[in-house]
């Protein structure tokens, strides 16, 4: 089993990448810790902590990270209601949580836990890289340890969801992910490339309502949410996108895409083209631990994700 800490801002495919995470039995949560983007960090962590509950596994910690971009001077958003409704997930009530959000801050809580597992942790980021570039930036020899780093953001060969050129997660703090693109970590990229071509309808949430009707039907609830979202912003998909769960999976079995290794940069200048992934051309002949996920079997993924979800659910 790997170890795992997934660095979140919950969020309705933040939902789902908690669930996958619970759900697969190669992974061992060893705590989630929030992010700002879809909604603000404290809420973001209150989801993932109500998330905990409703599938009773209230033995995994929930931390609260940095809760604005490096660049305090910029942010783009604090709520994203349009898309993941004003609560983050769906407007779906969920039950108060009976267990506590970590005293310790999520920042310190990565640094702790990779100087413990090394080797064996697994990092997956679901929001803004903020958390990963600010425990980095504070204790590098801890960060470098880690076994596996994997991040939903970018956009390299498609254009960006927030303008034509940014993915959102990167759009919330470019210049975090500009700092862990250009450093030596090693790190999988799982972007818009993949992402908005692996896909979920209510054909498949309709399955959790039947095989659970509590946590099922609240899970289905929100994602449907997200299904009706996506129904109208982009009607050519014909289903919402598994951003985040899809990191989740590639993080656990990386034969789910297929990589390139290059060297990106993330532009930070406040332009038409801030927070941009793009190749940079001074690296681009040298060695990098950057890999770009630029194709997906999405089939198999699918089939994966739904055995996972409804063993869980049952
Ligand atoms: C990413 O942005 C967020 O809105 C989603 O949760 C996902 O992490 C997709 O661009
Ligand atoms: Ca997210």
């Amino acid at each position: 089993t790997r170890k795992m800490i997934l660095d979140v801002d919950t969020g309705v495919d933040d939902a789902m990448a908690i669930t996958y995470a619970l759900a697969d039995p190669n992974v061992e949560l060893i705590g989630i810790l929030s992010s700002f983007g879809n909604i603000e960090a404290d809420r973001a962590a209150a989801n993932a902590l109500k998330l905990l509950q409703l599938y009773q596994c209230p033995q995994v910690p929930v931390f609260i990270g940095r809760a604005n971009p490096l660049d305090h001077q910029y942010q783009r958003i604090a709520v994203n209601a349009q898309i993941h409704g004003e609560n983050g997930i769906g407007d779906v009530n969920l039950p108060a949580a009976t267990a506590q959000i970590a005293k310790q801050n999520g920042v310190d809580f990565l640094i702790d836990t990779a100087q413990k597992y090394g080797e064996q942790l697994c990092v997956v980021t679901t929001g803004p890289m903020t958390n990963l570039a600010a425990a980095f930036a504070k204790d590098p020899v801890a960060i470098r340890k880690i076994g596996n780093i994997t991040v939903m953001g970018g956009a390299l060969t498609v254009p960006g969801n927030v303008t034509p050129v940014a993915e959102a997660n990167v759009e919330q703090d470019p210049v975090a992910a500009n700092q862990l693109f250009t450093s030596d970590l090693k790190i999988t990229m799982v972007g818009l490339d993949v992402t908005l071509r692996t896909l979920l309808t209510k054909q498949e949430t309709s399955q959790w309502r039947t095989c659970n009707p509590t946590a099922g039907a609240k899970l289905a609830d929100i994602v449907d949410f997200y299904i009706d979202v996506y129904d109208e912003i982009y009607p050519e998909l014909g289903g919402c996108s598994l951003h985040d769960p899809l990191a989740v999976g590639v993080a656990i079995d990386p034969s789910f895409v297929t990589t390139i290794p290059l060297n990106l940069l993330v532009t930070t200048e406040h332009d038409a083209y801030y927070a941009r992934t793009i190749g940079d051309k001074a690296r681009l002949n040298e060695p990098t631990n950057l890999n770009v996920a630029v194709g997906v079997d999405r089939e198999r993924y699918l089939n994966v994700f739904m055995k996972l979800f409804l063993d869980f659910l049952e």
